[in-house]
């Protein structure tokens, strides 16, 4: 069954004793995006191959879902390929398709046991294996009904991609110029009704973007942890929320 911790949330408690007491329940951020980086270093360091970075990167993948679940934070996007990154090795690249394949067979249904919808972002273009986009759509039909929290996984994601993807959809639509506008454009983003992100983690200590979620990170709050992703947990997303919970949001205005 479908743990609810919203409804705990709601209560005011959380279960889980690692969460830090100074975290502000009325103030969790409703949407939080992971740049999942430095698998490859944390490999390289170990000296491993840069794949076996990535495979140790999904036991940090399911805590950081379990620890957005215990704060009740109810929409998690993952950055798990960009649209450039086919520009790697033809083996890395060829295993991050496999292990994105095997990843999914194995979470889905433990992942549909806690109330996780996962989704997809990004461009089903020929160079996805056709048996990744299966179990995609597999997990994605599997998980449809959930609500507790919204996993998207960024996968052959590319912010001006999905620009782009949403302005030819609009000129094959004969929108007038006009009629466009920030609510037009939203409309034809990959998940229209996905809210931006509040909160965007970068492990690595990498300050950059990487063409992730370009349109929808206009007003995020952005934090780079130096932490390497195999190495992140729950905890460390508890951090990135207390960090979070310090800043002050503007949007342009003054504060009140
Ligand atoms: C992030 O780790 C995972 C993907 C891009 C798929 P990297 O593979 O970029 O690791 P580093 O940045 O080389 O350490
Ligand atoms: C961004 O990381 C993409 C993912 C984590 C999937 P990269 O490692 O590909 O980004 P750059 O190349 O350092 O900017
Ligand atoms: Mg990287």
């Amino acid at each position: 069954m479908a743990r609810n911790r919203r409804g705990d949330k709601d209560r005011g408690l959380f279960l889980d004793p690692l969460i830090p007491d100074e975290i502000d329940r009325s103030r969790i951020p409703t949407h939080v995006a992971c740049v999942m980086d430095g698998n490859g270093r944390w490999a390289s360091r170990r000296g491993l191959p840069r794949t076996d970075g990535h495979a140790a990167g999904e036991e940090a993948l399911v805590d950081a879902v379990d620890g957005a679940l215990e704060l009740g934070i109810e929409w998690i996007t993952m950055y798990a390929f960009s649209t450039e990154n086919w520009r790697r090795p033809a083996d890395e690249v060829r295993y991050l398709m496999g292990f994105n394949e095997s990843l999914l067979m194995r979470r889905r249904d433990e992942l549909n046991d806690k109330g996780v919808r996962i989704r997809f972002a990004g461009r089903r273009d020929w160079r996805v294996p056709r048996r990744v986009l299966k179990r995609m759509d597999e997990a994605a039909e599997l998980t449809k009904d959930n609500r507790t929290c919204t996993l998207t996984m960024a996968f052959n994601y590319g912010g001006r991609a999905e620009i782009i993807d949403a302005v030819k959809a609009m000129v094959a639509e004969g929108i007038k110029p006009d009629k466009i506008d920030e609510r037009a454009l939203r409309k034809h983003l990959y998940w229209p009704e996905m809210p931006d992100p509040d909160l965007v983690v970068r492990t690595s200590g990498e300050h950059r973007v990487s063409n992730y979620l370009l349109w929808e990170i206009a007003y995020s709050e952005l934090i780079f942890p130096d932490v390497l992703w195999p190495d992140f947990r729950r905890t460390d997303l508890y951090e990135a929320v207390l960090e979070f919970q310090r800043r002050e949001r503007r949007y342009g205005g003054l504060e009140e």
